[in-house]
Parts: structure tokens; sequence; C-alpha cells
């Protein structure tokens, strides 16, 4: 963890915002797969990771902002579960180690929850996504369960929006070293791609590097042939020659900061020309859009950049027509490009989301587009020095979604759709860098990952 200092800070200024009441940050149990004590592997929630630092189950963070208090409820472990688990340090001196002098078993938490609602003083709370902090907080709280989320408190949520958006060095250190994790995983998936394997095999192999470097998966990896379906979390697919693969993958770092990168594949290890002419539309435009980033200037605003450079360039190649600008502002090229140019990351690969993502995302001047396509921008606003984002255009060719438009000639000003039907059957491609915004631009985070055609087809060659 960090130093018991960088706790004691956030904690003073996340006070310091929220102003009155009494701050409850719930911490993760162990969640069961198919008996309670067969479980997945544990993952703290991030907020409570950000605040209380320690990375177990079972604890609950106070913050008495009224009485200036903190404390850290939780269970000391018993004579049966040193048996099971082995000795634990005691609450108290884990607490010592995030600057928490005061601890207090779980079972005085609804008594001093209590007595903080009978002074007739708010109790902030955050999102909750896992049923079971659900029932602890009803039981807790008096509210019924299904309107917990209906309680949140919006100042708390606003306060810790501002607080873990901006990435002070020693997480900026972090996200780095998830990022070079992600180097590891995609050289390897690179070296190992070839015909007859199935996706499974170097999924595997990615996953297996991880766990060999203690770390975990930041999120499911996606490893596919079918790169056109955004999220594609099937692996049974066998790679042939002249597939391309997209790697969407990342892993976390020893204190749970995300990486997520992408990379395109071939899997006999070149590109065909046709490949390497949508590719290097999706390079031009993460580049474009790298190059444009500035703090001040709105991430919307980078993302409709990213879309015209792939406009553009499927316009040169016969699929688009018309007026670029004008066809991105109508959202013609959300047929190719369905979602967000990217999103924030830290402690969780989408940071924060689980809060919200409008208060992530926007402000109350940048609001979410509903438009196709835009309305799935996970970060509008303006960019600050310190925000970290992924960077991760792409170009995907969907057959049902092509059949769609075409039926109801949709954009047929803007796309020509008997030179879209040659690609039907492409897949797609994506490319997706961790960048830091910097007072200057933005730089990308972590060791150099091969990312132009060049770079990737040597790293494919090489084993
Ligand atoms: N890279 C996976 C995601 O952003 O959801």
């Amino acid at each position: 963890m960090f130093s018991s200092e960088t706790y004691i800070d956030r904690r003073k200024r996340l006070a310091e915002q929220v102003q009155s009441g009494v701050v409850l940050i719930m911490g993760n149990d162990e969640s069961p797969m198919n008996y309670p004590d067969n479980t997945y592997e544990f993952r703290q929630d991030s907020s409570f990771l950000y605040f209380f630092g320690l990375d177990s189950p079972g604890l609950v963070g106070l913050i008495d902002i009224d009485e200036g208090k903190e404390i850290i409820f939780g269970d000391d472990i018993t004579i049966d579960d040193v048996i099971w688990m082995g000795p634990q340090p005691k609450l108290s001196d884990r607490g010592q180690a995030v600057g928490i002098t005061e601890t207090a078993g779980l079972d005085r938490l609804a008594e001093t929850l209590a007595g903080a609602k009978q002074g007739g003083r708010k109790v902030h709370f955050l999102p909750q996504y896992r049923g079971d902090n659900i029932v602890n907080l009803h039981r807790l709280l008096s509210i019924p369960a299904a309107r917990i989320n209906d309680n949140v408190s919006v100042e708390l949520i606003k306060a810790v929006v501002e607080q873990r958006s901006v990435k002070s060095p020693e997480e900026v250190e972090e996200l780095e070293s998830a990022v070079d994790i992600c180097h590891a995983m995609q050289t390897a998936a690179m070296q190992a791609c070839q015909p007859g394997l199935v996706e499974r095999e170097v999924s595997g192999l990615m996953a297996g590097l991880v766990a060999g470097r203690g770390s975990m998966l930041s999120f499911p990896t996606i490893f596919t042939t079918h790169g056109e379906t955004l999220h594609n979390h099937y692996h049974g697919n066998v790679m042939q020659a002249g597939d391309i693969i997209i790697n969407d993958s990342g892993a976390e770092s020893a204190l749970h900061y995300a990486g997520d990168i992408t990379r395109t594949i071939p899997v006999s290890g070149k590109f065909t020309d046709r490949q390497k002419d949508i590719y290097m539309i999706v390079l031009n435009s993460q580049t474009a859009a790298m190059n444009a980033m500035l703090p001040g200037v709105p991430f919307r605003e980078i993302h409709l950049l990213a879309g015209e450079i792939l406009a553009s360039g499927l316009k040169d190649l016969g699929l688009m027509k018309g007026d670029v600008k004008q066809a991105v502002a109508a959202g013609a090229h959300a047929l190719f490009f369905q979602c967000g140019l990217g999103h924030m990351i830290g402690l969780d690969v989408h940071d924060m989301e689980g809060l919200g993502e409008d208060y992530v995302g926007y402000t109350d001047m940048i609001k979410r587009n509903g438009q196709f396509g835009l309305c799935s921008l996970r970060l509008g606003r303006q960019l600050r020095v310190g925000f970290a984002v992924t960077v991760e255009p792409g170009l995907y060719f969907i057959p049902q979604l092509i059949d769609l438009w075409k039926a109801e000639k949709k954009f047929d000003e803007y796309i020509d759709y008997n030179e879209v039907e040659k690609f039907r059957d492409f897949g797609g491609i994506r490319l997706e860098d961790d960048v830091l915004v910097t007072e200057g631009g933005c730089r990308i985070l972590g060791k150099a990952i091969p990312r132009t055609i060049e770079e990737v087809e040597a790293a494919c060659l090489a084993s």
C-alpha cells in the first residue's frame, strides 16, 4: 500500500469537501462461486482501497466529519480462522498502516450509525453494486434494500469523483506498472498466435502470465477473431491463417490500478493489404486523437476528431462519401465505430463507473448526447492534468448492423453500401493505449507496446 500519509490526506480532503455528516465506505466481502466457502478471487472495493487502503474482506470505513473521527470496522480473526487460513495481523495494527487509530468490531457499526441518525446527521454512502452490501446497508440504515441506490449521497459521489479523477505521481507509477504487465501480455500473444490454435490457448497463456506475476486481470479478456463484437468474451474459435485477432486485455498493478490495452494481431504474422488499409485508418485516428488531447479540451471533441479521421479514411477507401464533418456530426460513421473513444482508468478499468458514469464522464455543462455511437461515449468532459484515459478508436464491420441500416437506407448520402458489402466479413480492428493528460498534451503510459504495422509484425515473428 501507499504510505499512511497518502490515505490520511485523501480522507482529510474528502471530509473537507463533503463538509458534514458521516461518510460510510463499504468494503467488499468474499463472493461465493457455488457454496459459501468456495469463493471467487477477492477484489476489494476501489473507493475503500482509495481511502482506507486495506485489501481484505469484511471491513467498513467510517469518517465522522462532525466529530473528526475515523474508524475501520471489522472483526479480528478467530482461532478457527487461524487453523484454516493462517495467522493474520490484528485489525488495530493494520489500521495504523493507513493512519487509522480507531478500529472496532462490526457489531459496533449499527449503534454508531444509529447514534449519528438520532443526532439528525446525514449518513453519506456511495452507490452499491454487490447484493450483500445492499443488504448490509438495508440492515444498518433501515432503508428498503430496493431503495438503497436511490438514497446515495450525491455530495459524496461528486467529492469522490473529484478526488479520484486526478492521479497523483504515485498512482501514475501504479498505472505504468499495470501497463508493463499488459506489455508482457500483448507481446506474448503476438508471439503465440498461429493458425490452428484455439483462441483460449492464447488468452489462457496471458492469464497464466498475469497470475504468475501475482496480479489479476483488470477485466475479462477479449481475445477474438470476431473483433466486430465489441465485448466478445468467447474464446473457442480456431484461429485461421488470414484472421486478425482483437486482443483487448489488461491486468492490475500490485495496488489494483488497472491496465487496459488493445492490439490487433495477424494470426499468420503478416497483415493482408486490405487489413493494412483498415489498420492504418485506426492507427491514424488514434495518433491524431492523442496529439489533440490537451487540458481544457472536452474529450467529446477528441472523440469526434477521431471519428472524422476514421470517416475520412473510409471515404478514401470508397466506403463513405460526402462531407466528412457533416457525416460525423450526423452520426453516419457510427455504422463502423459504434462506441466511445475511451474512458477514465484508475483503480477500476472503467474508473469509478460504479459511482455513476455521468458523474464521472459528464458535467452540468457537457451532458451525454443520445445519438447512436455518441451515447456510448463514457467520457465527454473537459480533460484535466492528471486524468488517465484510454484512447481506443476502432472500425467494426457488424453484418447485422450493416443489413439493418442498408435496409433502412440510413445515411445513404454518406455510406456506399455496395462497397461496405465487400467488408461484411472483415471483423474489426481496435487499438488502445492508456494515456496521462499532462500540461502540454498527453503521454502514453508504460513500456511501449508494438503499435505500428511493422512493429506488430516484427513482434509476431520474434520468438
Ligand atoms: N477494454 C475493455 C473495456 O473497456 O470494457
